[in-house]
């Protein structure tokens, strides 16, 4: 079986798990982290390089401020309690995104677990945080005109350089919940990422049904815009 190297996953449909049971939304975004911490440490064992999850998006800011305030708190938590943990699978942490709309103590947790878990050598899990494929390549073009890169220097290799992934194209591409689009996630580096979509909810998403993407992604003929004879 050939293990995909980087591995990007739309976790959706965590509110449509919780309605389903009559729970608050939160209640969906909760068992969607048991879902998270059960596929970091199955891509680690598999063998997976990198790792990129959506977490919330720039638009996510739009939902209702209950629910906004109640995903920061999860995700401080988390980092919290799950840190040693991620040390101990040799993880590295990598945050992307507009972090500066997060409370200070989840900025301030955020850096200390990328500075913590920056040495080690196991699988990069990306967390993409009030992320946006659009805002992503507007801020890598203001960068690379702060630096003052000539035009006749840009190509696609220095360009992607500014991006927050710096160039780690993805070759599977997984959203959950049967929404079948990118909703502002990676943009540049899905050119040639072979797509998978499923109707699990990411609750109830597990190590079967990745195991399931790969197998998908394994009969795909990659072609590159190329032929493959
Ligand atoms: C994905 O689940 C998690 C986030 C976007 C934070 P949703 O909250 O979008 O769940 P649905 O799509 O309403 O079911
Ligand atoms: C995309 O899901 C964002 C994340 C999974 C974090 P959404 O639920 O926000 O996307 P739309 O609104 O269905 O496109
Ligand atoms: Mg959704």
């Amino acid at each position: 079986m050939n293990i995909p190297k980087h591995i990007a996953i739309i976790m959706d449909g965590n509110g449509r798990w919780a309605k389903k049971r009559l729970l608050p939304r939160i209640a969906g975004h909760k068992k969607g982290v048991d879902t998270v911490k059960t596929i970091v440490k199955y891509c680690g064992k598999i063998g997976v390089e990198t790792l990129t999850l959506f977490a919330f998006s720039s638009e996510n800011k739009n939902r209702s401020d209950e629910e906004v305030t109640l995903l920061f708190k999860l995700f401080l938590s988390v980092l919290k309690k799950e840190v040693k943990k991620l040390n101990k699978y040799n993880v590295r942490l990598k945050i992307i995104g507009d972090m500066s709309l997060f409370p200070i103590d989840v900025q301030k947790m955020a850096t200390e677990a990328q500075i913590l878990l920056s040495n080690n050598t196991g699988l990069t899990l990306i967390i993409a945080a009030n992320y946006g494929g659009q805002w992503d390549i507007v801020n890598a073009c203001k960068q690379a005109i702060i630096d003052g890169v000539a035009a006749d220097e840009l190509n696609e290799q220095t360009f992607a350089s500014y991006l927050a992934l710096q160039g780690n194209t993805v070759d599977l591409l997984i959203r959950s919940s049967g929404e079948q689009r990118i909703s502002n996630f990676l943009l540049w580096e899905v050119a040639y990422s072979e797509l998978y979509f499923t109707n699990t909810l990411w609750p109830d998403f597990d190590t079967g049904e990745l195991d399931k993407a790969i197998e998908s992604f394994n009969h795909r003929d990659r072609r590159y815009g190329g032929r493959n004879e």
